[in-house]
């Protein structure tokens, strides 16, 4: 198979025990998808023959940034909703109105398949644009059978059309649809029905829930984390956004890849997700949108080694951006991450939420996804904010822009 020699880059791998995995004169070797070295180019085999190399002009490095958690298929959008919050109604007030979550799903259900494609399709590019090369896509705005099945479908078809890995997850259990209005647990009943029929058709990579006084009980999220575990499918939650559920501990006692949000996480939800190896993703930019004011329990999770990662969320209702650097900002100025910890955050650690071992760093046996920056050093990453240094996005050892 073809080697390609990826010359004069400064690397940061996130491998080893180097500060950012630093390599300053850094060399890659891809085959086929595939990385086969990265290191030192004083350390390339003697006498290499690569059928192509490509000169990165001394650019900035770095693993394919992941976003683990996003809703990118849905209908419509919130900005009357940003108003009403903006005249003083809560996030809460609106969903218990029946409008936030609801109104999207209406949106949503409303729109033609093609409609919902191009959109998601648009929002995947801009991700893409920014260096990302993994996107997690949940479901959760259509909330029937139908509708949950056609969202998963597009966000698996974004994931064939374009030069990314999409993993999907299901989230049924997002919202209590109209239809169900008073009847929660027979609405967990039929989530817990769909399940193996949306999973036959190939559609489930994790199942989801949004546990939370507004949405799921922790009694109701156990049964949907029970019918994902009888299918042998992992899972992840909404935990600990608006209040403290106790939902942390029992997704980790499921074994989850991650709990998300966290703001409200306790003690006890810290050591149950340290002890089952379960990935906190932190979500800054709906933590700003909805002007929260309790702070995710950083140092906690640190000190009980718990994998910190950073999402976008992008979501019309809580999180309407489309940046994963500004993420990496605003983990820093909002949460105190490091610029390292918030670039771990976005590839080794992302990946790991998304039960990903094959990507987020750059060494050999991993897959060739890394992207070319115009920057100095990791650290501007989650420095600047509005502009883009990505340089080239490279997918399975080929160039990829969006
Ligand atoms: O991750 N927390 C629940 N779900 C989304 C928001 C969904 C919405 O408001 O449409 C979130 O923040
Ligand atoms: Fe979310």
């Amino acid at each position: 198979m073809m080697q390609t020699l990826w010359r004069n880059a400064r690397l940061a791998t996130l491998a080893g025990a180097e500060p950012w995995g630093w390599i300053e004169r850094g060399a890659l070797l891809t085959e086929g998808d595939t990385i086969v070295f990265a290191g030192n180019d004083a350390a390339l085999p003697a006498g290499l023959q690569a059928g192509r190399e490509v000169d990165l002009g001394g650019a900035l490095v770095t693993p394919g940034l992941v976003d683990c958690h996003t809703h990118l298929v849905y209908g419509g959008d919130r900005a009357r909703e940003f108003e009403r919050r903006l005249q003083g109604a809560s996030y809460e007030d609106i969903a218990r109105a029946g409008g936030g979550i609801r109104s999207t799903v209406a949106a949503t259900r409303a729109a033609d398949d093609a409609t919902l494609f191009a959109a998601a399709r648009e929002r995947a590019r801009t991700l893409m644009r920014e260096g990302v090369t993994t996107l997690e896509i949940k479901s959760g705005y259509g909330l029937s059978l139908e509708h949950e099945a056609r969202c998963l479908r597009i966000a698996r078809r974004l994931g064939t059309e374009l030069p990314l890995t999409v993993k999907t997850t299901a989230l049924s259990a997002h919202a209590l649809p109209p239809e169900f209005d008073g009847r929660a647990d027979d609405y967990i009943a039929a989530v817990v029905d769909w399940l193996p029929r949306l999973h036959a058709e190939g559609l489930v990579d994790a199942v989801d829930a949004f546990c939370e006084t507004i949405a799921f009980s922790p009694a109701q999220t156990r049964r949907v984390f029970e019918a994902a575990r009888s299918l042998g499918l992992p899972v992840k939650l909404h935990a600990e956004q608006l209040s403290d559920q106790g939902g942390a501990a029992l997704a980790a006692s499921f074994g989850a890849l991650s709990c998300d949000h966290l703001e409200w996480l306790s003690d006890d939800g810290v050591r149950a997700m340290a002890a089952a190896g379960t990935v906190a993703v932190l979500l800054p930019g709906a933590f700003y949108f909805l002007r929260e004011t309790k702070l995710p329990p950083v140092a906690a999770l640190r000190a009980a080694g718990v994998p910190i990662a950073l999402a976008s969320d992008h979501n019309p209702g809580s999180s309407p951006g489309l940046s994963l650097l500004l993420m990496l900002n605003m983990g820093c100025t909002l949460f105190r991450l490091t610029p390292e910890e918030a670039l771990r955050g976005v590839t080794v650690h992302a990946a790991r939420a998304l039960g990903l071992r094959d990507r987020g760093t750059l060494a050999a046996g991993q897959r060739a996804d890394f992207v070319a920056w115009d920057l100095q050093h990791p650290a501007e990453l989650a420095y600047w904010f509005g502009r883009n240094p990505c340089r080239r996005r490279i997918v399975a050892g080929a160039q990829a822009d969006a």
